[in-house]
């Protein structure tokens, strides 16, 4: 499902507390808990509203096609303390324990490393534990920050979408090393400084999928391999230790219809990679090594 759908917002408050019954007995220990623990969560909220010098608005993109009343896609909006340092994800995380429970958004590592938090923040695609809140504000006083799932992937539920065929675009280029010629016993396999210094770029890719989803000719072929998996093919092609031949078969699978001469130079993808990678450049560069491959005279 696309997220392109208009806005209805939910304003969403901590929820007030349920009036104690009276004479109410404690018959299922479990319940009682789960409702003190909700209570306390919620007082704990009101409390840090109150006590916070500045809030921020999240306007989050809301979708559960397992829920009949939240199948219809919305915006729901969260309140939530504004601290200097705090992340998107933090914010999030803020809104999910204290406001909704089943806002669901997929992190792990928290430091730009795991690669499972790219999200669509304010129309651009980042990850939400290295965008700090206050950048995405005029003077570093945020107002509303609009976050979104990955745009040109389909949505399984709120902010998470379906990688599966980005990991297919990723395999497709046979992203491992491949050795025609293994050192024997313990003898390491050097790769000179020189080379090192020419693949370390893209040996950062952390698989986030934020160039691809950034890419417009991604969106209109969907067979075309992508930013990541040609910046993939990129790291082994030029690695000195594969050798020639296995050089010739990956710049075959970049070159095939769906590959690098798709690739416009629009630059989107670099922008939006969040390890720096010059995709762009590498794209171009694996373009002029196929055409030196397929010169016979070169
Ligand atoms: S190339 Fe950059 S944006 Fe693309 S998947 Fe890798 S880290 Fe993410
Ligand atoms: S949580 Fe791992 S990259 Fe953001």
């Amino acid at each position: 499902m696309s997220t392109q759908v208009p806005e209805t917002e939910t304003e969403t408050e901590p929820e007030p507390e349920p009036e104690p019954e009276a004479e109410s007995e404690a018959t299922d220990a479990p319940e009682a808990e789960d409702q003190d623990f909700g209570a306390e969560t919620r007082r704990r909220a009101q409390a840090a509203l109150e006590k916070a010098d500045r809030t921020v608005e999240l306007k989050v993109f809301r979708y559960d096609p397992e829920v009949p009343e939240k199948e219809e896609p919305r915006f729901d909006t969260f309140t939530v303390p504004f601290k200097k340092g705090m992340t998107v994800l933090d914010a999030l995380m803020w809104a999910r324990d204290s406001y909704d429970s089943s806002l669901t958004f997929r992190h792990s590592c928290r430091q730009a490393v795991c690669g499972s938090d790219a999200l669509f923040v304010n129309g651009s695609q980042c990850l939400g534990c290295k965008t700090q809140v206050a950048d995405l504000a005029d003077k570093g006083i945020p107002k509303t920050v609009r976050i979104e799932p990955l745009p040109h992937a389909e949505v399984v539920k709120d902010l998470v979408v379906d990688l599966e065929h980005f990991y297919d675009q990723m395999e497709a280029v046979e992203p491992y090393f491949q050795d025609e010629d293994l050192p024997s016993g313990l003898n390491e396999q050097r790769q000179t400084r020189e080379n090192r210094e020419k693949i370390k770029m893209s040996t950062r890719c952390i698989w986030c999928s934020a160039c691809m989803s950034s890419c417009n000719i991604a969106a209109g072929d969907n067979q075309y391999l992508g930013p990541a998996a040609i910046n993939k093919a990129y790291r082994f092609a030029m690695d000195d230790r594969e050798g020639e031949d296995l050089k010739e078969h990956r710049l075959n699978i970049i070159e095939q219809e769906h590959g690098v001469w798709r690739c416009q130079t629009q630059f989107s993808c670099t922008e939006v990679c969040p390890k720096d990678i010059p995709l762009t450049e590498h794209i171009q560069e694996l373009k002029r090594e196929a055409v030196k491959k397929n010169l016979k005279f070169w």
